[in-house]
């Protein structure tokens, strides 16, 4: 039978991590999915394996209990793990520090502690853009500073902390540690067949899907959360990268952890390098969809930034990937997958 590389995914049934397990399936690798579909729904594991035309293996949990990782780490033999499990909403990390921190530092520390255990060293980590906090330097390079402002960065930069501490702590009996930290810009769109996207539980805090709830009647207006920003339309500018562009990173720094020898901490920005304004992708959704977005302009969203987008040589040098895909083609696909599915995952 295969005898595929497995790559347990954390976090595997949401949105990127879905799409991260289409990548590394036909990328050869054999993707396990681990999830505790608190914001991810059961339905994904069907879908994927009619994209794939094959079994995957799901397993309910989280990664913050000990005995499902003991029981997963020793019943696979995994060469790698993509930790993308993680709460990720910023004004609910201000209300619920705790279980931020619970969920991802303690979740992180949790598989660590069980990857050491049973010899498993490489690990890719899904990072965020949120970690270079307010800065005025743009592009963002990744010297850049960093400064998050809320739990939910703090939480990231913790982790990023964590893992470069252990990459460097060896005992000489250990495997070596290789560790990438991969901080995601803006990640929209949806693979191309439609049968997965970004499917938030609950109203939207983000823009592309809620401009695709709205098209499809589920939500009245989109509000634009501040005019007067200071960038060339007034709203803000962000580095939006497909998620197959995104994951297909994902995948480039796995094969470079897998590849070369040595200990090694990796910090990689996974971004367009090219920011595109709240209109900017307004106009570029109504364009490929054909419907029109109405909005309103509301006030600007507590603790966003004007401007925020990447310098994303570092991973073209390293690692020979680039994001390749259009602010259109990413409207096309996020339209095409809610358009299919008006009611998400479940319709
Ligand atoms: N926006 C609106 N209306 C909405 C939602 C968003 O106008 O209903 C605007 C925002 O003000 C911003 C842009 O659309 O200018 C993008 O907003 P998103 O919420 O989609 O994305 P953010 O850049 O705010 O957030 C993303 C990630 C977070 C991360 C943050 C910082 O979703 O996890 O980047 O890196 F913390």
């Amino acid at each position: 039978m295969s005898e595929a590389t497995k790559i347990l995914v954390t976090g595997g049934a949401g949105y990127i991590g879905s799409h991260l397990v289409v990548a590394l399936a036909e990328q050869g690798f054999d993707p396990v999915i681990l999830d505790d579909f608190s914001n991810s729904r059961p339905q994904i594991r069907d879908r994927l394996q009619r994209i794939l035309g094959r079994e995957l293996q799901v397993v309910a949990g989280d990664v913050n209990d000990r005995h499902t990782l003991h029981a997963l780490f020793a019943g696979s033999d995994f060469a790698a793990v993509a930790h993308l499990a993680g709460r990720k909403a910023v004004a609910e990390s201000a209300r619920q520090p705790l279980s931020y921190y619970r969920a991802n530092v303690g979740g992180t520390l949790a598989l660590c502690e069980a990857m050491a255990e049973f010899g498993v060293r490489h690990l890719l980590f899904s990072s965020s853009a949120t970690v270079y906090g307010e800065s005025a330097a743009m592009p963002l390079r990744e010297d850049a500073p960093l400064r998050a402002t809320n739990p939910y960065g703090r939480s990231k930069l913790m982790v990023e902390q964590m893992l470069a501490d252990l990459a460097v702590a060896q005992r000489p009996a250990d495997k070596l540690w290789r560790i990438a930290a991969l901080r995601y810009f803006n990640p929209v769109g949806a693979h191309p067949s439609g049968e997965i996207g970004e499917d938030p539980l609950g109203e939207p805090e983000n823009l592309a899907p809620y401009i695709a709830q709205v098209a499809v009647g589920r939500r009245q207006r989109l509000r634009v959360f501040g005019n007067q920003y200071p960038t060339a339309d007034g709203t803000g500018v962000r580095d939006y990268i497909h998620v197959m562009d995104l994951v297909e990173g994902h995948v480039a720094a796995l094969r470079y952890l897998l590849s070369e020898g040595g200990a090694g901490y990796f910090v990689w920005n996974l971004g367009t390098g090219c920011g595109a304004s709240v209109l900017e992708v307004i106009a570029a959704f109504e364009r490929a969809s054909g419907r029109p977005v109405p909005y309103v302009i509301d006030a600007p969203r507590p603790g966003d930034v004007a401007s925020c987008w990447a310098d994303p040589r570092r991973a073209q040098r390293d690692l020979g990937w680039r994001a390749r895909r259009t602010l259109d083609e990413m409207m096309r696909d996020v339209w095409r997958w809610q358009a299919a599915h008006p009611g998400g995952l479940g319709s």
